[in-house]
C-alpha cells in the first residue's frame, strides 16, 4: 500500500539516459514514453478483467477483456510526455486533461485548465506526472479527480521525493504511488536532487 517503486533494469537504464544533462529532447520524450509503457504493465496488474466467449480458427473458448473503461489523467504539460506510452499498453484507454503550473515563489500548484471524461466514477484512473516534488500538484490533480467522481484512483510519476509521497497520502491516505525512483532531496528551488531538471521545458524544448 502507499508508494510503490517500479525499479526494473530495464527502466532504470532508461532513466539513467533521461537523467543526462545532454540527453537531446527527443531522446528524453522517447525514454519517457518507454518507461509509461514499462510502469504500465506492473501497475496494470490488478485490472479487473472479464470472461469472453471468443472462436479461434480451430475451436470456441473462453477468453478475457479489460472489465472496466481506463482513463488517463496528464498532468499538463509534463504528464503529456508519459501518456502515450501508456496508452500504447492500454489503446481502448480516455484521456482527461489537468492543467496546473507551480508558483515560482510558493511552489504552490495554479489550476488553468481541466477537461474530465464520461464515468469517471466507473473507471479505473491514473494520475500521470513524472515529477512528485513538493506533491502540491499531484495533490491537486487527485483532489480535481476525486471532485469529477473518480473512486478508484492511481498516482504514476518517473522521480518522487519522500515529501512528494507524504503530501499526497496526507490527503489521499488511500491512494497508490507508482514511481522509478524515490530520490534523496528536494533543493532549495523545490527541483528534485539529483532530478532530471525541468520536465515540461526538457519534453517540449522550451528552456
Ligand atoms: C512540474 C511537474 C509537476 C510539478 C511537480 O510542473 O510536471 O506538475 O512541477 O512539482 P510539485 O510536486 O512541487 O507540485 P510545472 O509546474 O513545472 O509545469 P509544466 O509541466 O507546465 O512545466
Ligand atoms: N518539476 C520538475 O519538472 N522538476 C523538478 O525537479 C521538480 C518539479
Amino acid at each position: 500500500m502507499g508508494l510503490n517503486i517500479i525499479n526494473h533494469p530495464l527502466i532504470l537504464d532508461k532513466l539513467t539516459r533521461m537523467r543526462k544533462i545532454e540527453t537531446s529532447s527527443k531522446d528524453f520524450r522517447e525514454n519517457l514514453n518507454e518507461i509509461g509503457q514499462l510502469m504500465a504493465y506492473e501497475i496494470f496488474r490488478d485490472v479487473p478483467l472479464k470472461e469472453i466467449d471468443i472462436e479461434t480458427p480451430v475451436t470456441k473458448t473462453k477468453g478475457y477483456t479489460v472489465d472496466l473503461p481506463v482513463v488517463l489523467v496528464p498532468i499538463i504539460r509534463a504528464g503529456l510526455g508519459m501518456t502515450e506510452g501508456i496508452q500504447r499498453l492500454v489503446p481502448t484507454s480516455r484521456i482527461a486533461h489537468i492543467g496546473l503550473y507551480r508558483n515560482e515563489e510558493t511552489l504552490e500548484p495554479v489550476q488553468y485548465y481541466a477537461k474530465q471524461t464520461e464515468d469517471m466514477d466507473k473507471s479505473y484512473v491514473l494520475v500521470v506526472d513524472p515529477m512528485l516534488a513538493t506533491g502540491g500538484s499531484a495533490a491537486k490533480a487527485i483532489e480535481i479527480a476525486k471532485e469529477w467522481g473518480a473512486k478508484n484512483i492511481k498516482f504514476v510519476c518517473l522521480v518522487a521525493v519522500q515529501e512528494g509521497v507524504d503530501k499526497i497520502l496526507a490527503s489521499h491516505p488511500e491512494i497508490e504511488i507508482y514511481t522509478a525512483s524515490l530520490d534523496p532531496v528536494l533543493n532549495e528551488k523545490g527541483y528534485i536532487s539529483p532530478g532530471l531538471g525541468d520536465a515540461g521545458d526538457r519534453i517540449f524544448g522550451t528552456k
